[in-house]
C-alpha cells in the first residue's frame, strides 16, 4: 500500500529513525544523560593574584579570594565538586616534597576557606607530590634515581592527613605508587577520619595529553639536577597507554584496600577502559577529561575548525555514555551553563 506521500514503501519491518522522528521522542529514548550533578571542576590555585594560564586559554591559577569567588560561580551553576591543584612557589619545592603535608600550606588554607564559605560544596583534593618535588615526580626519587614507592606511600599518606584535617571531603592520589590507597584508608580512619572519601585514580595513564596540566603548574620532571639521576617521564608508575586489561588489575587492588570511587584519565582516548572498568565494578566510576584534551578542543574552536559548545557537550556525554558516574573537566562551569539553557 503507498504510504502518506504517495510513494510505495520498502517492505522494512524495523525502522529505527521512528524513534528519531521528533525531539520529544527522542528525549523519551535517550539512554544517557548529562547535567551539572556530573562534573567536578578541576581549580588551580596559587599565592598571588589571579593570572591567566598561557598552557591553558580559559584557565586561571587563582588566588585563595579568586578561588573561592569562581568555586561559588561554579556552584550557583550548579556544579557540586571541585578538586584542587596548587602551583607551589620553585623556593618551596623539595626532593621529598616536604611541603605537600605542612597543615598550614597552600591546599589546607584554600580547603578551609571554601568549605567555610560554601559548606555544601564537595571539596576534593589532589594527593600526589608532584607539585611539590624538586624532581617533578609523584612520588620520592631515591638515589638509585628510581621512584620510591614505600617511602613515596608515607609521604602521601601524610599528604592526605593534612588535607583531611583541613577539612576536605574527599581525598584523590592521582600518583598510581603501589598500596597508597589502603595506606591512606587506614591512616584516615586510625586518625578519626572515617568519613574523609577516597577517589583513587585507578587507572592513569602516562599520557602526552598532561603537557597544559604540567605547564600549568610548572610540574614536569627535572632530569638530572645535582648530578642525581631523575627519571625523564613516568613511566615507572603511570600505566601503559597500550594495556586495558591491566587497568582492572588495579580496579581489583584499589576495591580491595577501600576506594570509594575509582577513578580513569585521561578520558577521551581511553573510553574502553572506562567502559571496562564500569562492567568490572559496582564502585562509582569517575573519568578525567584532562588538560590535553581541554586544549584540544580550545583550540580547534578559536582557530574556526570546530564549534566548541558542540564538541564539549558531545565529548562529555560519550564519557558518560561509555560508563562514568562523575567527570572531572575544565569545562564544568561553561558546561553547566549550556545544560542549563
Ligand atoms: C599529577 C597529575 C597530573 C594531572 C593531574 N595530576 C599530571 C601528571 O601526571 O603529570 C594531569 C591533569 C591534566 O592534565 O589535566 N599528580
Amino acid at each position: 500500500m503507498p504510504d502518506t506521500h504517495g510513494h510505495n514503501p520498502l517492505d522494512l519491518p524495523s525502522r529505527p529513525r521512528r524513534n528519531r522522528r521528533t525531539p520529544a521522542i527522542r528525549g523519551l529514548v535517550r539512554e544517557t544523560h548529562l547535567s551539572a550533578a556530573h562534573l567536578v571542576y578541576p581549580l588551580f590555585v596559587h599565592e598571588g593574584g589571579d593570572e591567566p594560564i598561557d598552557a591553558m586559554p580559559g584557565q586561571t591559577r587563582w588566588s585563595l579570594a579568586g578561588l573561592v569567588a569562581e568555586a561559588e560561580r561554579a556552584h550557583a551553576l550548579g556544579v557540586p565538586a571541585v578538586v584542587l591543584f596548587p602551583k607551589v612557589a620553585a623556593s618551596l619545592k623539595t626532593p621529598g616534597g616536604e611541603e605537600a603535608h605542612n597543615p598550614e600550606g597552600l591546599i589546607p588554607r584554600a580547603v578551609a576557606a571554601l568549605k567555610q564559605a560554601l559548606p555544601g560544596l564537595c571539596v576534593i583534593t589532589d594527593v600526589a607530590l608532584d607539585p611539590y618535588s624538586s624532581d617533578g615526580h609523584d612520588g620520592i626519587v631515591n638515589d638509585a634515581g628510581v621512584v620510591d614507592n614505600d617511602a613515596s606511600v608515607a609521604a602521601l599518606v601524610r599528604q592526605a592527613l593534612s588535607h583531611a584535617a583541613a577539612g576536605a571531603d574527599v581525598v584523590s592520589p592521582s600518583d598510581m605508587m603501589d598500596g597508597r590507597v589502603g595506606a591512606i584508608r587506614s591512616a584516615l580512619d586510625d586518625a578519626g577520619y572515617t568519613d574523609t572519601g577516597i577517589m583513587s585514580y585507578t587507572a592513569k595513564y602516562a599520557s602526552a595529553c598532561y603537557g597544559p596540566f604540567r605547564g600549568a603548574l610548572d610540574s614536569a620532571p627535572r632530569p638530572a639536577s645535582g648530578g642525581r639521576h631523575i627519571p625523564a617521564d613516568k613511566a615507572t608508575y603511570q600505566m601503559d597507554p597500550a594495556n586495558a586489561r591491566e587497568a582492572l588489575r588495579e580496579l581489583d587492588l584499589d576495591v580491595q584496600e577501600g576506594a570509594d570511587i575509582v577513578l580513569v584519565k585521561p578520558a577521551g582516548p581511553y573510553l574502553d577502559v572506562v567502559h571496562r572498568v564500569r562492567c568490572a565494578t559496582d564502585l562509582p566510576v569517575a573519568a578525567y577529561q584532562v588538560s590535553g584534551e581541554y586544549v584540544m578542543i580550545k583550540s580547534a574552536a578559536a582557530a574556526g575548525h570546530l564549534d566548541e559548545r558542540a564538541m564539549v557537550l558531545e565529548t562529555l556525554m560519550g564519557i558518560r555514555r561509555a560508563g562514568a558516574d562523575l567527570v572531572l573537566t575544565y569545562f564544568a562551569p561553561q558546561a553547566a551553563a549550556w545544560l542549563a539553557e
